[in-house]
């Protein structure tokens, strides 16, 4: 008996791992939001439980790159509840992708673990579920904190999270007549509004020439731009609005300080990193005890949501490893069902 087998025995684990790329995935419906908003949601009452771990995540950055979206992160989680599983995102990033090389500034795989074993069982390509995931991330938590049947969503930055963030609300949100963009760079906005005619066209594009016109028209706000300058002011807020801060630096200090309600996803993650919430708190002017709620708390009805059409309320959300892994077992339990993916060998 060789090494090899010998190995195999002793381990007596499952030793076979399913690839899924891009194209397996949107086969199984990972193109579309839906799945993404059942598997967030179920991934926030977790948290609210406090039935998961999640140590906070590395940022990987080549010491000789000073831009901010440089890096490359990895976001490990457990989840529990009836069906556990570990994992690892695994997000690189280069701000000069799109402009230098004509491909997506971010990339990502995730790795999946069996919870008996702890041996990997899956590989899935992740840069789509990553940018669905966080689209279904600002849709869950805009059913408890916007205006019921809002009509206007301003979408700040035109890449691939903002135009999955318009793509949510187009298939998640009957009530929105009009999508307004704004991106320094027009061509993004064009690729908006061309893919958005040809794939929802009941819902009407709005391209503006400066991010206070888009955000002055909208009921519900959302960022997604790379800056690290912050631009967004309070005045500019429309009463009522959901602010869904994905891009987390867009946003002035003043705004965490005067909005009816901060929500974040996970008070930890976003307490770092020097991120504005971060700054604030080294300051002495923010604190876990003036933060609203994390949005599990909200979903599971622990903390209020939206209690009035008046309340400006503001979603800071770090993302969280949990969002990663609970949508990427969603995918996979559909793909065990059809084997789709290639089954790879570990050894
Ligand atoms: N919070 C989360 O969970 C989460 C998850 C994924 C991505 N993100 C963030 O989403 C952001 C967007 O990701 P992407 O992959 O679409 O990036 P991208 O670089 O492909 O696209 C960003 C777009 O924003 C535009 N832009 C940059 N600065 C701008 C500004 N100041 N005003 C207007 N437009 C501006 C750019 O022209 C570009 O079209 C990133 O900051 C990323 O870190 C957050």
């Amino acid at each position: 008996m060789n090494m090899i087998e010998t190995a195999r025995q002793r381990v007596n684990a499952p030793a076979r791992l399913r690839f899924l790329s891009r194209q397996d995935i949107v086969a199984l419906g990972g193109d579309r939001s839906q799945i993404y908003m059942d598997a967030v949601e179920e991934g926030f009452r977790l948290h609210a439980r406090g039935d998961y771990a999640q140590p906070l995540k590395p940022y990987l950055r080549n010491p000789n790159s000073g831009h901010i979206a440089d890096r490359i992160i990895a976001m490990p989680a457990w989840i529990g509840g009836d069906d556990p599983i570990s994992g690892l995102k695994w997000i690189g990033s280069k701000h000069d992708n799109p402009s230098l090389r004509f491909i997506d500034r971010a990339s990502a795989v995730i790795v999946l673990n069996d919870n008996e074993t702890n041996f990997p069982i899956a590989l899935l390509e992740a840069a789509r579920i990553s940018s669905l995931r966080t689209a279904a991330v600002t849709g869950v938590a805009a059913r408890h904190l916007a205006r019921p049947n809002f009509t206007d969503v301003a979408v700040i930055g035109c890449g691939p999270i903002g135009r999955t963030q318009v793509q949510m609300f187009c298939e998640q949100f009957p009530s929105v007549e009009r999508i307004h963009i704004f991106d320094r760079q027009p061509a993004a906005m064009t690729a908006v509004t061309d893919w958005l005619g040809d794939t929802f066209p009941s819902v009407q594009p709005v391209v503006h020439d400066n991010a206070r016109a888009a955000i002055g028209a909208a009921d519900v706000v959302v960022t997604a731009t790379v800056t690290d300058q912050p631009y967004l002011k309070f005045d500019w807020l429309r009463p009522g609005t959901f602010l869904s801060n994905i891009s987390i630096m867009d946003i002035e200090k003043e705004v965490f300080l005067k909005v009816n309600k901060v929500v974040v996803d996970d008070w930890d993650q976003c307490n770092r990193e020097k991120k504005i919430i971060n700054q604030l708190v080294e300051e002495g002017s923010f604190s876990r005890e003036k933060l609203h709620a994390e949005i599990g708390e909200i979903v599971t009805g622990i903390k209020a949501g939206r209690e009035n059409n008046q309340e400006i309320i503001m979603l800071n959300p770090m993302g969280m490893a949990i969002d990663d892994i609970v949508c990427a077992r969603a995918i996979l339990r559909r793909a065990e069902e059809a084997n789709a993916g290639i089954l790879v060998d570990l050894f």
